[in-house]
């Protein structure tokens, strides 16, 4: 193994291959070599550019180099390398750009059913991966890249940014200091609204084989939270879902709003041409893979559902009853931890037509007690601050206590497994238990 190549400090992981066991280790960590990274990405659409390429470009060029920047879309690529301002090659063949550009570090931002392919590819050139959520779609994809991270003896960072939002790490000091005793249970609810939660009707989340149902797109990033919060893993998950408001619900429909003959009737119209950046790195490279930004909601083919509700049972006894909500009138969350001791509850407001006059509100009630209001840190920027901080932490290694460190491929893996099972659970009319999809040793976190 090059040395000089190696990025990733690797954790311990016990026990063979043979069949699905995630890694033991809690945390991905990195180690700071002197040279410069050698980075690429894969996958060049908003995210690939807002969070990774434009930012890195623009703050990080002491500590790294983009090297390429690689998608399917020839047209998109070179407008995602114009607006990120990397000055590197672009690429439509992942290999290729690995062969020329010998990158030390892949970013995976592409369409979620296909992040498994290139993180088991990467690692199989010795390359360290970060990978936006979900890590995998499904319990086969799931055992791909476990396999390929063991084989390797690579690593994998998820970049569960949520975790890095000051309001979630309040919430995590809290349980941690014991105040309110043990977790006995969890009520969370999260409402996506009438736009957010629509949008993933219009284009590729619309479909179980892209982006695993918002079972695992989307509520990756709360069994995380959870997971993270608790300290545990899932063990069983009983689910519910149905698709109420989108797909074939609609009256009329057509391929996309921009074509569409009901743009005055229809509630969800998305007029994209008022979005400059969107209409060039989308609209302007559409003809190459009929990519419409701006797809019809209630396109027949819509195969997930919009509202959802799960029971999920943990290692350490607690339990939780979830939903999610896609056509809510307002988008944001609900949640409680019920405890021994007492009851912590968080109301988060992201967008809601009224005025309201603190975005998260957090309360601490101790039983037989009194109740009390719980200060948090503002911080600016996306995902309530935690994208920068997570950008911070990864390419700068800057002091984070011990339970912010990097999340593995074991919360990658746990998080979706947890949705996955869900979807088994609608499908098939029971409890599925997280051990039918894979075998889960103890963390050891190192
Ligand atoms: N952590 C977060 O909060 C957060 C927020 C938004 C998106 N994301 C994740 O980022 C990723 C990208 O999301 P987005 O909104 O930019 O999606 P997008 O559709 O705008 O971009 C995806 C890109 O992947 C490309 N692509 C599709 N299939 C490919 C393949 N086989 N090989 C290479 N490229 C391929 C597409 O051409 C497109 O350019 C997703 O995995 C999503 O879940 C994470």
């Amino acid at each position: 193994m090059d040395q000089s190549r190696r990025h990733f400090v690797k954790t311990a992981t016990t026990a063979a291959a043979a069949s699905l066991i995630l890694p033991s280790s809690a945390f991905a960590s990195l180690t700071f070599p002197a040279a410069k990274r050698r980075y690429a990405i894969v996958g060049t659409g908003e995210r690939s550019v807002g969070m990774w390429a434009r930012p890195l470009v623009q703050n990080y060029t002491d500590v790294l180099d983009v090297v390429g920047m690689c998608d399917i879309n020839a047209k998109r690529v070179a407008v995602a390398r114009k607006l990120s301002g990397a000055n590197c090659p672009t690429f439509t063949d992942f290999d290729q750009m690995c062969d020329q550009t010998k990158p030390d570090l892949l970013m995976v931002t592409t369409v979620d059913g296909f992040h498994s392919h290139y993180i088991a590819r990467a690692l199989d050139r010795g390359i360290d991966v970060i990978t936006e959520k979900p890590m995998v779609v499904d319990e086969k994809q799931c055992k791909e890249v476990l396999d390929a991270e063991r084989r390797n003896k690579r690593n994998i960072v998820v970049t569960f940014n949520y975790r890095y939002a000051p309001k979630h790490q309040k919430i995590k000091e809290i349980l941690m200091s014991g105040t309110i005793g043990k977790v006995i249970s969890v009520d969370f609810s999260w409402y996506l609204d009438v736009y957010h939660g629509a949008d993933y009707f219009r284009r590729w989340h619309r479909l179980k084989s892209k982006g695993g149902s918002l079972w695992v797109h989307k509520a990756t990033h709360h069994f995380d939270l959870i997971n993270w919060w608790l300290d545990a893993d899932p063990v069983e998950v009983s689910a519910q879902g149905a698709l109420r408001t989108y797909g074939r619900n609609g009256t009329f429909r057509s391929t996309h709003c921009r074509a569409c003959p009901h743009t005055k009737d229809c509630r969800f119209f998305y007029d994209l041409t008022k979005n400059a950046t969107r209409m060039e790195l989308y609209a302007g490279c559409e003809d190459v893979d009929g990519y419409h930004r701006d797809g019809c909601v209630f396109r027949e083919d819509v195969d997930i559902y919009d509202t959802m509700s799960a029971v999920v049972k943990y290692s350490n006894g607690a339990h939780m009853s979830y939903s999610l909500n896609a056509f809510m009138p307002f988008e944001g969350y609900r949640l409680a931890f019920n405890c021994e001791k007492g009851r912590l509850e968080i109301r988060d407001y992201e967008r809601q037509p009224w005025p309201i006059e603190e975005e998260t509100e957090v309360y601490l009630t101790k039983s037989f007690g009194q109740r009390e209001k719980i200060p948090i840190e503002k911080i600016t920027g996306g995902h309530a601050g935690g994208d920068q901080r997570i950008r911070d932490l990864i390419f700068r290694n800057t002091e984070m206590p011990s339970y912010l460190r990097l999340p593995s491929s074991r919360a990658g893996a746990l998080s979706c497994l947890t949705g996955i099972a869900a979807r088994r659970s609608i499908e098939q009319s029971r409890p599925i238990k997280i051990s039918e999809l894979a075998k889960v040793p103890a963390p050891t976190n190192t």
